[in-house]
């Protein structure tokens, strides 16, 4: 029986999960600069923290969830997404009460949605978010969206494009809501079975609708930006301020909606336009959820944040040929002959490991020859051989791969002689 991988994950092989590795730490190393602090929340959750009573109407929650019932009969969902677990997390253990606020949370981990596989589509992929919690400042908007940015840029990036909008605040959204009913009611009709659904319940999500998009009434939608109230506004103005002030540029889209319900205010999303990224060019998305505390069960506390999947970030990388991280090689390489120098390397390997050095020996009871190609194809700095004769006379040789020098030290002193070395 051969049993395959299932439909839309992925191995990341040796080989590949260096550059995993590299952007793992680049975006560690980042958030420790912003100061946002790490949380690892479980990778299933009730099924109610995503549909809130179906309070959510977008494809993510309604059609693409892996919802399970466990064995007691409760109703599960592999997490979608890391936000609502986030903020449950900030509720549920009373975050809001911190000393230091705002809270800024970082996560980074799987996230599942059945979608239809597709280069940059994937069952299962790596999201990287943050959240900060508890924050009305514009300044933290634009926080946020510069992290993302620079997180791009530090690993190389350069043909990146970031979309803002803004969804304005309740009252904001109240009106656009009722003049999109007005617009699309009297041919919802020619709508998909979908979209005549979303006409009372989320209007917003037609302008998302895959299968109606080039209905003409699209176009001529209303547009959010001008149902903007002064507040909503103003707020906006100034998130747009201060990306000018951190000399990120960005283009405003009326048209962007986001695949999830909770946003209000700032929505970006950042593109990559360079050639041959194919037909998904969405890197990176997030936005404000001021309300969605409240939801959950706590208090209100305004959030905003994004996420980007580490897969698309790579295929980005790919497609502006930026290679990946280089095989720094190890150490030593210990290479030994007979059966007692066998038994002692195995000490002596033990001791250099311990005193911070990366070593490898041969297992494969490999000719000298052999074990030399080995050390190459690991790229050791040095060989230390150890054969039966060097073990009877107490001491080693040790090669230097990059001259080809070699000399013979004492048994007793080589972890010492390998530290002067460094
Ligand atoms: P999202 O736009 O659904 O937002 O996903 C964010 C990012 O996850 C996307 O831009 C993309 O990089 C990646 N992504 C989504 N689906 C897939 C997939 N099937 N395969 C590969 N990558 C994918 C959220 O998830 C929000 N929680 C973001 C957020 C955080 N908003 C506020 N805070």
């Amino acid at each position: 029986m051969s049993i395959s991988i299932p439909r839309g994950t992925q191995d990341i092989l040796p080989g590949d999960v260096e550059l995993w590795q590299q952007i793992e730490q680049k975006a560690r190393e980042l958030c420790e600069k912003y100061q946002y602090q790490e949380i690892r929340t479980p990778i299933f959750e009730h099924t109610e923290l995503f549909s809130r009573g179906v309070g959510d109407t977008t494809d993510i929650v309604q059609k693409e969830m892996y919802t399970f019932e466990d064995r007691g009969g409760r109703s599960m969902t592999l997490r979608p997404e890391g936000t609502a677990s986030v903020v449950r997390a900030f509720v549920e253990k009373k975050m809001f009460g911190l000393a230091k606020q705002p809270v800024k949370l970082y996560y980074m981990g799987p996230m599942f949605r059945y979608e239809r596989p597709q280069s940059g589509r994937f069952r299962q992929f790596v999201q990287f978010g943050v959240e900060a919690l508890g924050s009305n400042d514009p300044a933290i908007d634009a926080e946020v969206i510069s992290l993302a940015m620079n997180l791009y840029k530090e690993m190389g990036l350069k043909k990146l494009k970031l979309i803002i909008n803004s969804l304005g605040d309740k009252e904001s959204r109240l009106a656009h809501r009722e003049a999109l009913i007005q617009h699309f009611q009297p041919r919802i009709g020619e709508f998909c079975s979908d979209c005549q659904n979303r006409l009372k319940r989320n209007p917003l999500r037609i302008l998302d609708c895959k299968q109606d998009r080039d209905h003409e009434l699209m176009k001529t939608a209303p547009s959010i930006i001008d149902y903007l109230n002064e507040e909503s506004k103003a707020y906006f103005e100034k998130v747009q301020k201060y990306l000018g002030l951190l000399h990120i540029s960005f283009e405003v889209d009326p048209n962007l909606v986001r695949g999830l319900d909770y946003y209000n205010h700032t929505a970006f999303e950042i593109m990559s336009d360079a050639e041959g990224f194919g037909a998904i060019t969405t890197l990176c998305g997030g936005g404000r959820y001021n309300g969605l505390a409240e939801e959950i069960g706590g208090p209100e506390t305004p959030g905003i944040g994004f996420a980007l999947s580490i897969e698309r970030f790579i295929a980005a990388l790919k497609a502006e040929g930026i290679e990946t991280a280089v095989n720094e090689g190890i150490d030593c390489y210990l290479a030994v002959l007979g059966e007692e120098a066998k038994d002692y390397s195995v000490g002596l390997l033990q001791q250099l490991r311990l005193a911070g050095f990366s070593a490898e020996r041969d297992y494969l009871n490999r000719k000298i020859k052999a074990q030399f190609k080995a050390a190459d194809r690991l790229h050791a700095r040095y060989v230390a051989i150890l054969g039966d004769d060097e073990l009877k006379n107490n001491v080693i040789h040790v090669k230097n791969m990059a001259t080809g020098e070699q000399v013979e030290v004492a048994l007793d002193s080589f972890v010492a002689y390998f530290q002067k070395l460094q």
